[in-house]
């Protein structure tokens, strides 16, 4: 059968039916879905019970799995990045963000998978970095070419928090010592699309390189505040078993911090990326 996919907003994200994550993958399925990835940037999948293996052995079809070097992952199987939030762990994803951009080569895409959910809330937002790029108006298309901005691990994971609990403080000496600050493009182009998108987020992004830090501070807000307008949104209500895979090198997100002190467990698997351009 072939895959179906629904448009959510006419920016960003389809529900697809009629496949089964628990099974193989065909390689008709696995084109359609990263053809899908370059239609709609982020992809829902409904009533998918799946095992964190049958979730990696899934990712796997996409590319080499990434192991987050400070967030907490599955003990048994590192490539399973676990968010189990309550009022003793806080989330701390509630801000814009796109995944790993302190790393020189950010995650190609994540698979995330609903678990265990708050009676309400913990919904969580994604935004179309290219839907954002392509609304700029083109003088500021063309001053923003070539202009590099600098992404810096310890903006999304604090030392007051990370470095100071021992349960993460060995992983996250050791990332902050493999991931010195890195510059990438404020606007890449998607590898094999080729479209344009704004790639600076408040999850990670430090300053703009090169410029004036009141310039690069004017800038920034105006580029964080232009990529998540609500018409380059949607905003995902999650049902236990829903899974959610998008393209991270043109999309950013926000998990909404609204449900404590209930709590909520998702599980991620993250393709490997390359450098952007
Ligand atoms: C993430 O920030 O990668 C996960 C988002 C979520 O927990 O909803």
């Amino acid at each position: 059968m072939a895959l179906v996919f629904k448009k959510i907003t006419p920016a960003i994200g389809a529900v697809v039916d009629g496949i089964n994550f628990a099974g193989e993958l065909s390689s008709i399925n696995k084109e359609a879905l990263i053809q899908g990835l370059y239609d709609y940037e982020i992809l829902f999948f409904r009533n998918q019970e799946i095992t964190p293996h049958q979730q990696v052995k899934f990712a796997a079809n996409f590319g080499e799995l990434h192991v987050h070097p400070i967030y907490p992952v599955l003990p048994e199987l590192p490539e399973i990045m676990l968010i189990d939030t309550h009022k003793d762990f806080l989330p701390d994803n509630d801000n814009w963000h796109t995944d790993v951009t302190f790393s020189p080569t950010p995650p190609l895409g994540a698979i995330l998978a609903a678990k265990q959910l708050p009676s309400v809330g913990g919904d969580t937002l994604w935004a179309s970095n290219t839907a954002a790029y392509n609304a700029l108006s083109e003088p500021l298309k063309r001053s923003l070419e070539g202009l590099t901005a600098t992404h810096n691990v310890t903006h999304s994971f604090p030392p007051l928090r990370w470095g100071a609990d021992p349960a993460s403080k060995d992983r996250f000496d050791a990332a902050v010592k493999k991931y010195p600050p890195v510059s990438h493009p404020v606007v890449r182009t998607h590898p094999v699309t080729g479209k344009k998108a704004i790639f600076v987020s408040e999850g990670f992004t430090t300053h703009i390189d090169g410029i004036s830090k009141k310039e690069s501070d004017a800038l920034l807000s105006f580029l964080f505040a232009h990529s998540t307008r609500p018409e380059f949104t949607l905003r995902w209500s999650w049902h236990v078993n829903d899974i959610g895979f998008w393209d991270n090198r043109v999309t950013q997100h926000y998990a909404v911090a609204d449900y404590l002190p209930e709590r909520r467990i998702m599980h991620r698997a993250t393709i490997v990326g390359d450098k952007p351009f």
